[in-house]
């Protein structure tokens, strides 16, 4: 965690008998409910460029050929031609054939623009790797370049090596480039440099240095930012992508794992979805694909969460019934479900369980959660969901189904949504808001009064959309905090919650605000990854009762703009409080723990507070820590059982007390 360990005594005083405003009583002897390992997750999409682009480390665009427009993110000199007969992938039919330019001073070859540029370090080293074959005679040579096209108005070559095809039959061939500069917006180039003939097909480049080294990796910073989270719960592939534009869109797991090079394209609806945010450029390669979703899961401790479609492609797009599948043609919809728990937890001479042992995996991957449709709503939701239900009650008991309560978390389909839930018998219940500040504000004590007999919440996308204000910036950070205590003192009924979205390239955004920006170099954690960050390490073990006059700290009525929650943490018999000061003025805060043991004393606070000295502002690639957790050691009088505090205007703090 990125903290700046400084004592600011003079913002915070922690003693014994201070006089204070506000008196939080945490009944340290009323642990409540127990705190789900799953609480506080990750929600992951292909949406603002985070696989293709982003957290995929793949950087060569379009490397199959298989987009709409063949040579897309590529320029061909000379004389190439696109081709789709004889290649080696069955589900990616389209290569290129370079022929000799018939002059020495005439070149044919290529260059992938890669997205938004190719862009490389001095001093690291790059996979590149193509599958080829010699079609003449004679044999081929290729030269790969990585170039610098703005360098002193010329292109520079920053590293180079060359790769003879010698083969008639197709085979992968790989060489190491490594650059002698530093580039953002470079390019990848290769010149046929002989007399032979050659054919390409999917073409790559990678960095060594991927995220635990896979070769067909993630980018290591981005996957580093997700474990620092040390999420409970991880969310795949989305959002809508799951759906689809049209069913034939939607995302289908079975497509994206076994050989990557044979995983066919998908459109990613993302492109255009949003004409003022158009990126025509943005399918979805499948090169991270479930096998690698639930690895990266596993690597970063998660629960794998996957999302799979009900049938019913994207309802905001599509009104007529006849846009989606109806309820006795679902057979391959429910077995692209069952398969898919097969795949994840199948012993290793099943099917699907095969396929994941080929892959690298033969222990299962202990799938515990699947959610069946994203924000779908009206009768024909809980009509395609049943039949899944069933099949997957009765061939999985122990897997837990997450369902929908539609695209917003009030209103009528909201309401209609969650009886049907109930009766269907969900085990969780997927919550959507993407809400203005007020929002965030006055439902601190949303889940007081839910029905606990029902499924639990899965509040599964949510972020705060600040009025007029639709970007990442830290008072919609804090608001997000405040709201989050409400989560944390529902525990028992609240199992999982995950900030939407996560990623976003500041070059290729359709949606903000995100949690994490990146360019193709460098990535940022923002204020609200801050505020995951802080709820995610110190979630504890179960929830403590906390209160103000008698009332929980919900920011209402005499409590301007308060919000607390206290948990314990069983495993270190750690007291944790979470307090946010949404107002603008500082507040003196007591925590006074009542029933502790007899001789149990507080010894230690540690305070780690998030402020910002604009809260309209958040970090940039340009000033990546401008905010940043601030951790404070406080010495705690002999034999404290109270501990105050001030806690400045517009601020969160978190106070770990033992
Ligand atoms: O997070 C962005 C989008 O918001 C998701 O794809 C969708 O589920 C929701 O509408």
């Amino acid at each position: 965690m990125n903290i700046k360990s400084t004592v600011f005594s003079l913002l915070l005083i922690c003693s014994q008998g201070v006089a204070a405003n506000d008196q939080l009583i945490i009944r340290a002897d009323k642990p409540g409910a127990e705190i789900q390992p799953t609480m506080y997750g990750l929600f992951f999409e292909d949406i603002n460029y985070a696989a293709d682009g982003g957290l995929y480390a793949e950087m060569i665009k379009n490397r199959s050929f298989e987009f709409p427009q063949s040579l897309m993110g590529w320029e061909s000199f000379g004389k190439v031609s696109v081709r789709d007969e004889g290649g080696p992938f069955e589900r990616n039919p389209h290569y290129v054939r370079l022929l000799p330019s018939g002059h020495p001073h005439k070149f044919t070859g290529l260059t992938n623009e890669g997205f938004f540029g190719v862009a490389f370090t001095k001093g690291e080293s790059y996979r590149f790797s193509v599958w080829a074959r010699a079609v003449s005679d004679r044999p081929s040579k290729i030269r790969v370049e990585l170039t610098d096209p703005a360098s002193m108005g010329e292109t520079q070559v920053m590293a180079s090596a060359s790769i003879s095809i010698k083969s008639a039959d197709w085979e992968r061939y790989t060489v190491t480039l490594t650059p002698e500069a530093t580039v953002s917006n470079g390019r990848l180039r290769i010149f046929l440099e002989s007399d032979g003939v050659c054919d390409l097909e999917h073409i790559s480049l990678f960095p060594t240095d991927t995220w635990k080294g896979h070769e067909n990796g993630l980018r290591r910073d981005l996957a580093q930012k997700l474990a620092d989270i040390h999420p409970g719960v991880f969310r795949f592939p989305g959002g809508c992508i799951v759906e689809g534009t049209d069913l034939d869109t939607r995302y289908q797991w079975k497509n994206s794992v076994g050989p990557v090079e044979n995983r066919p394209l998908n459109e990613n609806r993302w492109h255009y979805t949003f004409r003022h945010r158009h990126f025509p450029d943005y399918y979805q390669s499948y090169g991270l694909g479930f096998y690698e979703y639930f690895l990266l899961a596993e690597e970063i401790g998660a629960e794998p969460l996957p999302v799979l479609s009900v049938g019913l492609a994207c309802q905001f797009q599509n009104k007529d019934m006849a846009a989606h599948v109806p309820v006795d043609s679902l057979q391959p919809y429910i077995d692209d479900a069952l398969d898919l728990i097969e795949f994840a937890n199948g012993p290793a001479d099943s099917r699907w369980g095969k396929l994941r042992a080929d892959m690298g995996h033969p222990e299962p991957f202990g799938l515990k959660f699947i959610a069946i449709g994203n924000e779908q709503w009206g009768p024909e939701y809980p009509e395609h969901l049943a039949p899944f239900i069933d099949a997957i009650r009765s061939r999985y008991p122990d897997i837990n189904i997450v369902g929908s309560s539609g695209p917003s978390a009030s209103g009528d389909k909201f309401d209609y949504l969650w009886p049907e839930m109930k009766r269907l018998n969900a085990d969780l219940v997927d919550e959507h808001y993407y809400a203005p500040e007020t929002f965030f504000l006055t439902q601190a004590d949303r889940y007081d009064n839910y029905d606990r007999k029902g499924p639990k919440v899965f509040a599964g996308e949510y972020a705060c959309h600040g009025k007029g204000k639709k970007y990442n910036h830290f008072n919609a950070a804090l608001m997000e905090a405040a709201f989050m205590t409400g989560l944390e003192r529902n525990a028992d009924i609240v199992h999982m919650a995950t900030y939407a979205p996560l990623f976003a390239h500041v070059e290729g955004w359709q949606w903000r605000p995100d949690m994490i920006w990146f360019d193709n170099l460098n990535s940022i954690p923002t204020a609200s990854y801050y505020v995951q960050q802080l709820y995610s390490v110190n979630k504890g073990t179960r929830v403590l009762p906390l209160t103000l006059g008698g009332r929980p700290v919900t920011g209402t009525e005499g409590q301007d703009g308060l919000f607390a929650s206290a948990v314990i943490d069983e495993n270190d018999g750690q007291y944790i409080v979470k307090a946010v000061n949404t107002s603008d003025s500082p507040r003196e805060l007591t925590l006074t723990f009542k029933g502790l043991k007899r001789n149990q004393y507080m010894t230690e606070c540690r305070a780690i507070t998030l402020s910002a000295d604009d809260p309209d502002a958040d970090n940039t690639l340009d000033n990546p820590s401008r905010i940043a957790p601030v951790e404070t050691l406080i010495a705690v009088p002999d034999k404290a059982s109270e501990v105050s505090v001030t806690l400045p205007a517009k601020t969160f703090g978190v106070y770990i007390l033992k």
